[in-house]
């Protein structure tokens, strides 16, 4: 029941009309019988800054930020975690008794939801990341951190790649390469993680990997979850290697914003659930 005393969760972005954000975290504030409720918010760039404050001046319990606000949020923040400053995005606020505290959940969100999903080891495991923006940034700078082997960086951006790579946690294997190189590099990677928005709905026969060059012993994984299932985790399929998909690492991100928000775990089952029914 919504009362003088339910809370607001908020997510700011532009445009927000598409996003999934508000069934996944309603269902799971239901589920767990909590006083609160998650509203998406349209907020023009120009309005940004007022939109914080209006979050202050509302004791909003804190919001997600989403797309164009990411980056230009922080300077509106009272303090902003290691994490989210290193990879230099916010996607998580939360408020803490009128302080507003920024956090990036995508990283921890996507380490989550590849050894929930897939139960992958680190240990050792060298790691090809294409891309290099924003998705790529939280990725690779919480996999760095891992105790991994090292990531090869590949981008058409050879500068941008080198420019990342030089702020991860460094090991001794870490490369930046461009994609001419990219089918000398596969024999040696473990773990193949697509970063960029190749292959999202609707351009859905498109992907950075040729078939051939995918070999059983890959896991392949795609942040893209629109389609569920890219061409690129289809073709690693059809050549007997493991594959994850993106739905998990936007799970995972909201399971860890709701876990700060509300200091309690949601049911990531539900949250896929609801999720699922409004993709299909
Ligand atoms: P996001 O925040 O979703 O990661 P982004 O910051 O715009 O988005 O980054 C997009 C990434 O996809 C970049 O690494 C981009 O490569 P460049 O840095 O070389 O531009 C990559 N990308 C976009 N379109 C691409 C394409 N057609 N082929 C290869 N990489 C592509």
């Amino acid at each position: 029941m919504v009362n003088s005393e339910t809370g607001i969760i908020g997510l700011i972005g532009h445009p927000v009309a598409h996003s999934k954000s508000p069934q996944m975290h309603n269902a799971s504030l239901r589920n767990l019988g909590l006083n609160d409720i998650y509203l998406a918010f349209d907020v023009k760039p120009e309005n940004l800054k007022d939109a914080i404050q209006g979050m202050r001046a509302l004791y909003f319990k804190g919001c997600n930020v989403t797309i164009p606000h990411k980056v230009n949020v922080i300077p509106f923040l009272d303090e902003i975690s290691e994490e989210a400053a290193r990879i230099g995005a916010v996607n998580t606020i939360v408020n803490k008794d009128g302080k507003l505290i920024g956090y990036n959940t995508d990283g921890e969100g996507y380490l989550r939801s590849l050894k929930e999903e897939t139960g992958f080891q680190l240990h050792g495991k060298r790691i090809m990341i294409l891309g290099a923006g924003g998705a790529s940034r939280a990725i690779s700078y919480t996999l760095s951190h891992q105790p991994i082997e090292g990531i090869v960086l590949v981008n058409r951006d050879l500068n941008k790649a080198n420019a990342l790579l030089n702020e991860l946690k460094q090991t001794d294997f870490h490369k930046a390469i461009t994609y001419h190189e990219l089918p000398y590099e596969m024999e040696q990677v473990d773990l193949i993680i697509n970063t960029t928005s190749i292959g999202m709905y609707p351009n859905i026969k498109e992907t950075l990997i040729k078939k051939e060059w995918i070999q059983p012993h890959h896991l392949v994984s795609d942040i893209v979850y629109n389609p569920l299932e890219t061409k690129l985790l289809q073709d690693a399929k059809a050549q007997g290697a493991k594959i994850h998909s993106g739905l998990g690492m936007f799970i995972y991100q909201g399971v860890i914003a709701f876990e700060k928000w509300t200091g309690i775990t949601p049911d990531t089952n539900i949250m896929r659930r609801v999720v699922l029914d409004s993709i299909v």
